[in-house]
């Protein structure tokens, strides 16, 4: 194992009801943002029960609507000016990872006089930021209880991923409750975003972790179990409670403690894919990932046969070691299939035209892939694999 620092200053409430705690965690009279999306927590009376209890603080509420998915640096600015102009002193993501990440963005630039971009693609360093809640209310990213975030630049098509320790939350509200209402697409990719945070922690080299690989590996059989059943049950508390907890655990810095932190090639990919295209993050996942299984297994198939084995359900009895891991890329494609999640690009309608753009924005920051450090010409053999 490596040496590691275990530090999360997100407070988390998790279970039914706990959107009261809000009146702790946020100083009477405060002067709040509250940021949320395109609509879907007035419709399922989220914003009613985050408005009731910030008005039981006496705060003076500001809103920044209309989040998107994939959140552009453009609302991002347009936050950071209402900070500025009314002296907000509290931010309040009520959402999904977009709403939070955009939220991020807004706390580290509101306390920043140049360009919000300049902060996210680290030319300018991060020195502190406003401090923010959340009440999530879709299990998937783990932002809830991460210091990272992910902003797309709409102008030049890039979407970039940063962290910075000023960006965790100071709590996060987990009600399960308030996942009940997420479509089916968005939680088979929810299922899928979680399963391959996990996935990517575990294409570490870190010798002697035997305690975190089980852990991840518990984490996916459980996150295996449970999403079919959530998916055929949607109205299920029990399931998305389960689910809600999974995401969370699965990037929030835990699955990494002790290793040199994953392999993260396919996210980094991802990324440069919806920058393009502007696709949801865990349908892009669920193309790509089983496809960089297939790639790096060509050259070292035995942590994918571990994963087979331990995880996807596949015998090792009789057979060569890259046979198992074969089956293995085989089965959780097959898996994430079988709940819903797309298969190819061409379910997107993307083909190899813009493939060159895609790894050059892969690229956007040095350093692509730990556990097979990836090169221009290995990027675009994922892309060819996931036609
Ligand atoms: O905008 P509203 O109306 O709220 O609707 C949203 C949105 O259309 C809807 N939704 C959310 N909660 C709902 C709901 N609809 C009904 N009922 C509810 N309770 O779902 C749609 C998608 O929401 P979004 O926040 O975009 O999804 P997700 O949480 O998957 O976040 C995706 C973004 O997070 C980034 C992704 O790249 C992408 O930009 N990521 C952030 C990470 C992080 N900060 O740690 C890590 C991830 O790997 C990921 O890259
Ligand atoms: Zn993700």
């Amino acid at each position: 194992m490596h040496t590691f620092l275990q530090h999360n200053p997100t407070k988390l409430y998790f279970g039914k009801g706990q959107i009261e705690y809000i009146t702790k965690e946020i100083a009477k009279e405060s002067r709040v943002l509250l940021v949320y999306g395109g609509g879907s927590i007035k419709r399922n009376g989220v914003y009613k029960e985050a408005i009731k209890q910030l008005n039981a603080i006496h705060a003076t509420v500001f809103e920044l609507a209309g989040v998107e998915p994939n959140p552009r640096l453009a609302t991002v600015e347009k936050g950071v000016e209402i900070c500025k102009e009314e002296g907000i002193n509290y931010l309040l993501a009520v959402g999904g990872g977009s709403v939070i990440d955009c939220t991020k963005g807004i706390s580290a630039a509101a306390n920043y006089e140049g360009e919000a971009w300049d902060l996210f693609t680290q030319k300018a360093p991060i020195e502190s930021a406003l401090p923010f809640g959340t009440v999530l209310t879709l299990a998937a990213t783990g932002s809830e209880m991460n210091p990272v975030s992910v902003i797309t630049n709409w102008e030049s098509k890039d979407k970039i991923g940063w962290s910075s320790s000023h960006v965790y939350p100071t709590f996060s509200i987990l009600d399960p409750s308030y996942t009940l209402s997420v479509p089916q697409d968005q939680t088979v990719y929810g299922i899928v975003d979680s399963m391959s945070h996990a996935l990517e922690h575990y294409f570490h080299r870190t010798p002697n972790t035997p305690m975190i690989d089980g852990f991840i590996e518990s984490l996916l059989r459980t996150a295996m179990e449970t999403g079919p059943n959530l998916v055929e049950n949607p109205q299920s508390f029990e399931h998305r409670e389960t689910m809600m907890y999974v995401s969370t655990t699965a990037f929030n810095g835990t699955l990494s403690n002790g290793t040199d932190g994953g392999d993260w090639a396919t996210h980094r990919i991802e990324h440069a894919l919806s920058a393009v295209y502007d696709i949801p993050h865990g349908g892009g996942l669920a193309v790509l990932f089983p496809n960089w299984l297939d790639h790096v297994l060509e050259e070292d198939p035995s942590r994918v046969k571990q994963l087979a084995v331990n995880v996807l359900g596949v015998s090792p009895e009789g057979k060569e070691e890259i046979e198992v891991a074969r089956e293995g890329a085989k089965a959780l494609r097959a898996f994430w299939n079988s709940i819903g999640a797309p298969n190819r690009l061409s379910d997107y309608s993307i083909d190899e035209r813009h493939f060159k753009a895609i790894v050059e924005k892969t690229f956007i920051k040095p350093g692509v892939g730990t556990y097979k450090e990836m090169d221009h010409s290995s990027v675009l053999d994922i892309l060819k694999r996931s036609l």
